[in-house]
């Protein structure tokens, strides 16, 4: 078994970036600039942005986050987008989800520039994505494939598995290993909450990415000898055992399927780490222009 290990992969392409990112702004004469919009007070969205926005202060970019308190309506809060889609000092716009219950999120979506929506969220993101065009691909399943390409994994050919459809993880990251590229090529299985005998799915899987959002969901009856183990799932629960007061469990039981994959990431250290990435080069892209 090999860990797929998320901290030496950020940590290498963020050093990349940072080299990336000095070049543009001695050339441009500034930085590449994320704002972030975090509506209410969940606990989990408050630790992402934050950390989104720590992690763009050491790379050189600039960043601004835009607190609501969660009553703010869905009217205020789109006109603020289109204030900084026209806003030429702002690269790249991402809008925390989710949102509360009174706010659509389709529209907010909708409402970014498609050239600032570094979330790769966007419908003309997503369609240019599975047309294999230049575009922003959303920053989990765009992290994760760095981190297969990083390992030099060959997915061709490979029966790949995902587990949930979300429209941030399982849906994309399906298109994407499904996509004529490297890493790509794979047939893909899409499996979610109204999937008939998931465990047989499961198993079929020679590359398993786990997006469902519950703790040691897959278990070692799931996965198959010799599978490449991808989890997403960032579940918190509350400790007294961590400074932060709370601990995280990905969506796969680590300790009895670690050793029956050929590859696996680990919660924490793994695919949240490359998210932050995903990010960074869409960032860096948006303000470079390359895409649009
Ligand atoms: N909530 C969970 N993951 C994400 C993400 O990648 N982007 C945004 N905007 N919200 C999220």
């Amino acid at each position: 078994m090999n860990i797929l290990d998320g901290k030496e992969v950020s940590t290498k392409i963020k050093e990349d970036i940072k080299v990336e990112t000095a070049a543009f702004t001695a050339a441009s004469g500034r930085k590449p600039h994320l704002v972030a919009i975090l509506v209410g007070n969940d606990g989990g969205s408050e630790t992402y942005v934050a950390s989104k926005m720590r992690n763009c202060e050491l790379v050189g970019f600039e960043s601004t986050n835009i607190r609501y308190d969660v009553e703010v309506s869905e009217a205020e809060l789109i006109a603020k987008i289109q204030e900084i889609n026209k806003d030429p000092n702002i690269d790249g716009l991402i809008v925390q989800l989710p949102l509360p219950a009174h706010i659509d999120p389709d529209k907010v979506t909708e409402a970014i520039d498609h050239r600032k929506d570094v979330d790769g969220f966007h419908p003309i993101n997503l369609g240019r994505m599975q047309r294999n065009l230049p575009c922003f691909i959303p920053a989990t399943p765009y992290g994760i494939m760095l981190m297969l390409a990083h390992y030099g994994i060959d997915t061709a050919g490979k029966h790949a598995v995902v587990v949930g459809r979300s429209n941030i993880v399982g849906s994309p990251m399906s298109i994407l290993l499904a996509r004529n590229s490297n890493p790509g090529n794979c047939t893909v299985t899409l499996t979610h909450s109204k999937t008939k005998d998931l465990k047989t799915e499961v198993l079929r899987g020679d590359i398993i990415v786990a997006a469902i959002g519950k703790k040691n969901f897959v278990t070692a009856d799931m996965v198959k000898d010799g599978a490449i183990v991808i989890d997403v799932g960032i579940n918190r629960e509350n400790s007294t055992e961590t400074k932060s007061g709370f601990k995280l469990y990905g969506d796969v039981d680590f300790d009895n399927v670690a050793p029956k994959a050929s590859w696996i990431t680990p919660v924490p250290g793994g695919v949240g780490l490359m998210t932050i990435v995903g990010l960074l080069k869409n960032t860096l892209e948006a303000a470079k222009g390359t895409i649009y």
